[in-house]
């Protein structure tokens, strides 16, 4: 009998190395592949088509029996998956990470065996027509991006590939590498091939073992078909901010992960002042089906407005079905939380939603109705991000978590610039301030959260409000980068939507 079990680091997590073993045991043939996304059914196992899961090691000879009350049926049929679009996650589930013979027969090296032969300007114009825009969150298209690096001057330039992954309920990046490590590389050396670059480099941070040991030996089992590019896995050290490029560029020079200035942009002088391609990795990961016969185009077909193509977006936090919903944009958020996530978790009703991770605005239920875009998501003062959806149910704190998002700014600022460095810190002080109250005031300067603050007059809760508001227009508009740039977003729409958690009397909330 062959057994399909994932070896990605959740399904590891939750227990599938020891149900793997448990088949081989029983004579199985057992198939190590990549998951599904359908992470509230891991460790899930695969036999004929047919699933079940999650797996324990007790079920082992009820599933062999075929008698197990844990079937959920024909995976590929499953409604999680049968609404999905897959085009970057197309192997997810299907296919052993590591088995060039599964990549091969899966349509993989056609993408850069079309390049080759479409050569540079015709690279740059296929990703163009696709309409592919950066999925790391900005959202700049990618092609633009291509041709800045091709036509700069330059004999050596380089591909470097964001893999810092570090948005809270984010795991794309991370499935990918681990489940379809050759899809990446893959990418790169198009990317390589389209702006006249040998040299790729993967920055993975080091939360990621498991992503940084398949890269690492799949560039090993691909070297040869990827030659002349070269590329090699770079192991961050844990600085939020060093997923930020020009930070990245940094720590990968060996130097500290502040942020640079720009401009000038990467695109011109990048790593060690070459031209140099920074893209993340689902962004790469999109690449090689773009360049595949005809794949533009289909991939151009699947989006809504100005986005086009596929997002694989990442349903988290307290959230019934969590896992990896790739679909055109266009969805909605209900659709997303609601439809497909089956709500809570918990069963609790849903209270607010952050896209966007740890920077990106906290939304309302009431928002429900607007369309998962990079142009809808802007203009409701949100942002999509990296496609990081995670679910709060009514027992959320709201101004606790505004605090935590002045809290995390404030310990990640890389302190550069005075907007972030500074107003993090007073940002935090504030937030206390407001929550504690004027009865609780006392307090608070006891405690010493306050150690840094001159002593001024007391202010009343809606003067505090005021300063908070100022403040964040302050760090938005003045901060160098996005993480003191957005930090504002969490906290505003925290405050606008649910002012109840932050003052007893809600009206003190313009
Ligand atoms: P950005 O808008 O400054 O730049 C986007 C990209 O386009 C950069 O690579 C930039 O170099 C490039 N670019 C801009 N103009 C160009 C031109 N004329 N020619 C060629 N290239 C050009 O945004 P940034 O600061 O790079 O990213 C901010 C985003 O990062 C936020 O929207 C946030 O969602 C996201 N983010 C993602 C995280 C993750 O874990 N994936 C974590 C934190 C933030
Ligand atoms: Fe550094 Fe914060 Fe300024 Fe970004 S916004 S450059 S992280 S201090």
């Amino acid at each position: 009998t062959l057994v399909r079990i994932s070896d990605d680091a959740l399904a590891r997590a939750a227990g599938a190395d020891a149900l793997a073993e448990a088949f081989r045991r029983k004579g199985c043939e057992v198939h190590r592949v990549s998951s599904w996304g359908l992470h509230w059914l891991e460790p899930l196992v695969e036999i004929e088509g047919q699933g079940f899961g999650p797996a324990t090691l007790d079920d082992v000879d009820a599933i062999l029996g075929g008698d197990s009350g844990k079937s959920v049926g024909a995976i590929a049929d499953h409604p999680f998956l049968a609404g999905q679009i897959r085009y970057t996650f197309a192997r997810a589930g299907k296919t052993r990470p590591l088995s060039l013979e599964d990549y091969a027969a899966t349509g993989g090296w056609a993408g850069l065996q079309r390049a080759r032969q479409i050569g540079p300007e015709a690279i740059v114009e296929e990703v163009t027509h696709s309409g592919l825009r950066g999925r790391g969150g900005a959202g700049f298209p990618t092609g633009i991006k291509w041709d800045t690096v091709r036509k700069a001057p330059g004999e050596r330039k380089y591909i470097v590939c964001n893999a810092d992954e570090g948005d809270s309920g984010t795991f794309a990046d991370r499935m990918l590498m681990e489940g379809d490590p050759f899809a990446l590389i893959e990418g790169m050396a198009i990317a390589g091939e389209a702006v006249g670059a040998q040299q790729g480099y993967i920055y993975v941070r080091s939360e990621y073992p498991d992503a940084i040991r398949k890269l690492e030996a799949a560039l090993d089992l691909c070297a040869d078909v990827i030659a002349p590019f070269r590329c090699e896995v770079r192991v961050g050290a844990g600085a939020y901010v060093c997923g930020e490029e020009t930070s990245l560029l940094n720590s990968l020079e060996g130097k500290r992960g502040e942020v640079r200035a720009k401009p000038p942009l990467p695109a011109l002088e990048g790593f060690l002042g070459r031209p140099t391609v920074v893209n993340n990795v689902l962004s790469l990961a999109a690449v090689p089906h773009i360049l595949a016969d005809g794949g533009a185009t289909a991939y151009k077909d699947a989006g809504f407005g100005r986005s086009r193509g596929t997002m694989p977006i990442q349903l988290a936090g307290n959230i019934r079905h969590g896992g990896l919903y790739e679909i055109g944009f266009g969805v909605t958020l209900g659709q997303l939380v609601n439809d497909i996530g089956g709500g809570t978790a918990s069963g609790r009703p849903v209270k607010a939603v952050q896209v966007g991770g740890p920077l990106g605005a906290y939304v309302h239920p009431d928002q429900f109705d607007i369309a998962f875009d990079y142009e809808t998501f802007t203009a409701a003062d949100a942002l999509i991000g990296h496609g990081g959806i995670t679910v709060f149910d009514d027992s959320a704190d709201m101004g606790e978590m505004a605090r935590f998002a002045m809290e995390f700014c404030a310990a990640e600022s890389c302190g550069k610039c005075t907007p972030c460095r500074i107003g993090a810190v007073r940002g935090l002080e504030i937030i206390d301030r407001i929550r504690a109250g004027g009865r609780e005031r006392d307090k608070v300067e006891q405690l010493g959260v306050m150690h840094n603050a001159p002593k001024a007059a007391p202010r009343d809760a809606a003067d505090e409000i005021a300063l908070l508001t100022d403040l964040c227009e302050t760090m938005k508009f003045g901060s160098l980068c996005a993480l003191g740039g957005f930090t504002p977003y969490p906290v505003m729409s925290a405050l606008r939507h649910w002012p109840g958690d932050f003052v007893e009397d809600a009206s003190t909330v313009k």
